[in-house]
């Protein structure tokens, strides 16, 4: 039975060997083989057996292996896996012969270098793995027969550096590792030839720097691993050729920065690791385009600031990580940060420094499942700010800091409500009471004031002046009060070293409340920005409204215009220019006011670009004080300068002989213009003409007036006129002719003259002058009928502008550019249609005169002290209103 047995066996065995034999050489004595596979594997073997033909596949991994073991292959046209993982192999065997493998591993060897020659032209390798050697070199071009491959391996070796160009010719390559290897540097177009690479990559290395273009020539890659390197910076340069990339992960370097736009070129990204790097702010544009990716890890950052934008354009976002970084105000006291992420399903916030929740920390996020929010030592959670979560499940709150004052109740309904229960330990540590109290177990109706930070005084909004210094002022308080810490925040970052003054002070209540200022000593362009200010005590922060400060300049001169002085006709240049920030606005008056006379008259320009202020054909009436104005939102400067226009003296109009019946008054008119004003002297026969009772001046001296002509006023009047650039004369002659029929006593009648000179505003050449003599006899009333239409004699008027001389009331007011709505009044009040007839009326009589000069005053001293005035004369001017009267008293003429 044992015998038989025994036969079977042996015979089965030979059969087996037969067979092999007839293969052609049998399995090696030491190893086990199977079909095509030989596994000589952990045989303590020092040289290669000797190995059947036909084998495809041959481990010879574990051994000990040295050196040499290229003619152990020889001949094996069928080996198409060859392992020698765990040996002693210093150098790569050399495989020219083999046409047949594919697959080639030599992990765990002492091999120090890839030099040329190992492998044939068209080699048929597909993949080849050599991790964990020693491999320093890889020879320039060593790979180039390796045209097939499509895996290779180069984990754990010492590669410093890799020879440029040494992909070209994998074009079939798929998948390349480099990591834990010793890369500092990814040259431009190094990896150029890897047109189907997929995966690549070179974690725990010491690259630093990635040159632009590192990865050009890519088409394919979709994973990229860069973690555990020195990178520092992220750029669009290095993107180029990372269109198809799906998953990158940079996490474990010393990225600080990335720039905008850098993802622009990789929009096809879906997952993105930023873990474990050195961020310190998102902001708008940092993570522009990525409209595609689904999960980001940011954990394990220093990110304190997000800005509004930071996550807007990831509208596909279904994961975030940002625990383990210095997050507060952005979940405290913003409005909407992550309102785009509708997609969000994972969002972990854990460990952060987020002290309360503000109502509108997560709006947006109405599909987050999970929400972890643990170790941060949240004291308070505002209403509604887990509203718009309607699909959450589980929410993470481990804090024992919780305020559970009235304002935290509602959390009670809303967790029994929503989530799962389990994941919330979050205790109360205010007040007293329920210290320690899990928050679903609080009881809703014992609840006490909230002794957060109060804020009482906002920072304001202001413009700083730029090199002085500027303050904003925030103030506190609690109930109870408590000791409170300020931070002063500027733009959503806080600000380092910032000089701050802080103070607790008493109200008038007897409460104290704390201040904190924030001192700017020396106002600088960048300055400028939001600050806030941060109010934390043991149970919170408050955030104070944000206070803009934008820094301003005062304007300041680089040019002023100076007095000129011209004659008329000539042009007129003025020049005035200012700078300051933001620049400063040129305006210009004259004299204070709008109106200029040279724009009316065209003959003026104003050019703001060259700061030039033109008046051509300049004319007396340009004469002023022009004002240049520089404005800008620091204020205003004015520089004055005067305008001086010399002409010479010269007649308005030239002057006429008159004749006048004794008796009668009579009014000699030297009317002038020059600049300076001429001085004017009347001489009579000659010899300089003294003013008496019944000779007197007026209008400046310009109006003669002889009331009562005697024959002895007959004679030749000469006006002569004096300035500066000259003097002229002119001279009449007047007659006396006897006197008429009428006579009239004196002492019956009653005088009445009005006189007023009205000058309006055009200008000082335009002078009104009314002189109105009017006597009247008292008891004759025949001849105070004849008389009286007579004896008004009416208005000598002047205008310069016109030759044609008016009628003193009518034309009054026309002729007035005063606004002064008296005028009218004036002219009617001057008629003398409605002229008393009782002497004891007074005749109240009302002119306007603009622009200085009056002459009535002086009228009134130079009339004949007999001559008690029964006048009232009253005089508006422009500016300051003012009235003269005089009463109406009998008098003799
Ligand atoms: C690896 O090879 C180097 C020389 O290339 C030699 O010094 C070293 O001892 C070898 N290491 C092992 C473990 O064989
Ligand atoms: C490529 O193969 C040819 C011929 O087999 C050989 O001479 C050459 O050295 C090989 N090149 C490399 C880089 O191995
Ligand atoms: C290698 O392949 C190229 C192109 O496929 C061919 O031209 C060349 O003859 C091949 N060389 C060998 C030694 O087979
Ligand atoms: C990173 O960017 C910063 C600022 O742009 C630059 O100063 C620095 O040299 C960059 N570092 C590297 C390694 O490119
Ligand atoms: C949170 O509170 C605990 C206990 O009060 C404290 O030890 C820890 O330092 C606090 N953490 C932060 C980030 O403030
Ligand atoms: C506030 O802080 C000061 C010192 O920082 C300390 O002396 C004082 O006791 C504190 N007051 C309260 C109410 O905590
Ligand atoms: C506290 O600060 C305010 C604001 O700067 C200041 O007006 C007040 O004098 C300060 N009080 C004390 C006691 O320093
Ligand atoms: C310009 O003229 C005004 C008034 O005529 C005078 O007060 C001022 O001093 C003058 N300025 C200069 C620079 O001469
Ligand atoms: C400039 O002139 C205006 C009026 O023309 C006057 O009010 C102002 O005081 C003047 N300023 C200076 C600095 O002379």
């Amino acid at each position: 039975m044992g015998c038989s047995h025994l036969l079977t066996i042996v015979t089965i065995v030979l059969l087996i060997r037969i067979s092999v034999q007839n293969e052609n050489i049998e399995c090696p004595l030491k190893c086990d083989c199977l079909e095509q596979y030989v596994d000589c594997s952990k045989k303590n073997l020092v040289s290669v057996p000797r190995i059947p033909k036909w084998v495809g596949k041959l481990d010879l991994s574990y051994n000990k292996l040295t050196k040499d073991v290229t003619d152990g292959f020889y001949g094996l046209l069928s080996l198409q896996s060859l392992k020698l993982d765990k040996n002693a192999l210093t150098s790569i065997p050399t495989f020219l012969h083999q046409n047949q493998i594919e697959e080639i591993s030599m992990n765990r060897n002492n091999i120090s270098a890839i030099d040329v020659g190992h492998f044939p032209e068209n080699s048929t390798i597909k993949s080849l793995s050599l991790n964990s050697n020693h491999i320093k070199v890889i020879e320039e071009g060593a790979l180039n027969n390796l045209t097939n491959l499509v895996i290779l391996k180069l984990n754990r070796n010492e590669i410093v550096s890799l020879p440029n160009q040494l992909f070209k010719h994998q074009s079939n390559l798929k998948i390349l590792e480099l990591n834990h290897n010793k890369i500092h540097v990814i040259t431009a177009m190094l990896f150029k030839g890897l047109s189907s690479l997929e995966t690549l990559k070179i974690k725990y290395n010491n690259i630093e720097n990635i040159m632009d273009g590192a990865f050009f020539g890519f088409k394919s890659v979709n994973l990229l691993q860069l973690d555990h390197n020195g990178i520092q910076n992220i750029s669009k340069g290095w993107m180029y050729g990372l269109e198809s990339m799906t998953t990158l992960s940079l996490s474990n370097n010393l990225i600080t920065q990335i720039d905008f736009g850098s993802w622009e070129l990789c929009t096809s990204l879906e997952e993105l690791d930023l873990s474990h790097n050195y961020l310190i702010e998102i902001e708008g544009r940092t993570f522009q385009h990525l409209t595609n990716l689904h999960t980001l890890n940011l954990s394990y950052n220093n990110i304190s600031a997000i800005l509004q934008e930071a996550f807007s354009h990831m509208v596909q976002l279904q994961v975030l990580f940002l625990n383990r970084n210095k997050i507060s105000w952005t979940v405290e006291n913003m409005s909407g940060p992550f309102s785009k992420l509708q997609n969000l399903v994972k969002f972990n916030l854990s460990d952060n420094h987020i002290k309360s929740i503000s109502s509108r920390a997560f709006e947006g996020l109405s599909n987050v499942v999970e929400l972890d929010l643990r170790s941060n030592n949240i004291t308070s959670i505002q209403q509604h700010a887990f509203n718009s979560m309607s699909k959450i499940k589980k929410l993470y709150l481990n804090s024992s800091s919780l305020l559970c004052d009235c304002k935290l109740l509602w959390i009670v309904k809303w967790i029994r409500d929503k989530v799962e229960q389990k994941y919330i330990t979050a205790t109360c540590a205010y007040p007293a009471e329920v210290r320690g109290v899990v928050i679903s177990r609080l009881k809703e109706d014992n609840c006490g004031d909230s002794p957060k930070p109060r804020i009482t005084e906002h920072p304001k909004t202001h413009l700083a002046i730029k090199n002085r210094s500027a303050n904003l002022v925030c103030s506190a308080t609690s109930n109870p009060f408590s000791n409170m810490t300020f931070l002063w925040r500027k733009n959503n970052g806080n600000i380092s070293n910032p000089r701050v003054y802080e103070n607790v002070t008493l109200t008038e209540h007897g409460k104290p409340h704390a201040t904190s200022v924030l001192v700017i000593p020396d106002v600088t362009h960048s300055d400028s920005g939001k600050y806030q200010c941060v109010v934390s005590n043991k149970f919170g922060t408050t955030y104070s409204s944000k206070a803009k400060v934008d820094i301003v300049t005062f304007p300041r001169f680089t040019q002023t215009p100076i007095n000129v002085t011209v004659k008329t006709g000539d042009t007129v240049t003025l020049n005035c220019a200012a700078t300051g920030d933001p620049p400063p606005e040129i305006s210009w008056k004259k004299d204070g006011g709008n109106d200029f006379p040279a724009a009316r008259e065209r003959r003026m320009n104003v050019m703001p670009t060259d700061h030039l202020f033109f008046i051509v054909n300049a004319k007396t009436s340009d004469m002023g004080i022009y004002s240049c104005a520089a404005k800008n939102s620091a204020g205003t400067i004015i520089a004055n300068a005067t305008l001086s226009v010399l002409q010479e003296p010269s007649f308005i109009r030239v002057m006429e002989n008159k004749e006048v019946t004794s008796g009668d008054s009579v009014v000699l008119q030297c009317m002038i213009t020059g600049s300076p004003k001429p001085v004017l002297k009347w001489l009579k026969n000659g010899s300089p003409i003294v003013p008496t009772e019944r000779h007197f001046f007026t209008a400046d001296d310009q109006v003669f007036v002889i009331i009562g002509a005697e024959s002895s006023d007959a004679g030749h009047y000469e006006c002569e006129i004096t300035n500066k650039l000259g003097t002229k004369k002119d001279m009449i002659e007047l007659k006396v002719l006897p006197p008429v029929a009428i006579m009239v006593k004196e002492e019956d009648m009653t005088g009445i003259i009005i006189i007023t000179v009205v000058c309006c505003a055009v200008g000082t050449s335009i002078i009104w002058v009314v002189i109105i003599y009017h006597t009247r006899r008292r008891m004759a009333g025949a001849v105070h009928n004849n008389f009286t239409s007579e004896s008004v004699k009416m208005t000598q008027v002047v205008h310069s502008d016109s030759d044609s001389p008016h009628m003193f009331p009518d034309n009054l007011s026309e002729h007035s550019s005063c606004k002064d709505s008296g005028t009218g009044d004036s002219a009617k009040q001057t008629s003398f249609d409605g002229m008393p007839t009782d002497r004891s009326e007074q005749v109240h009589f009302e002119t306007t005169v603009c622009r200085s000069y009056s002459p009535v005053p002086e009228a009134h001293k130079l009339l004949p002290s007999s001559f008690k005035p029964s006048i009232q004369v009253c005089v508006n001017t422009c500016v300051t209103p003012a009235t003269y009267s005089f009463s109406s008293q009998s008098g003799n003429v």
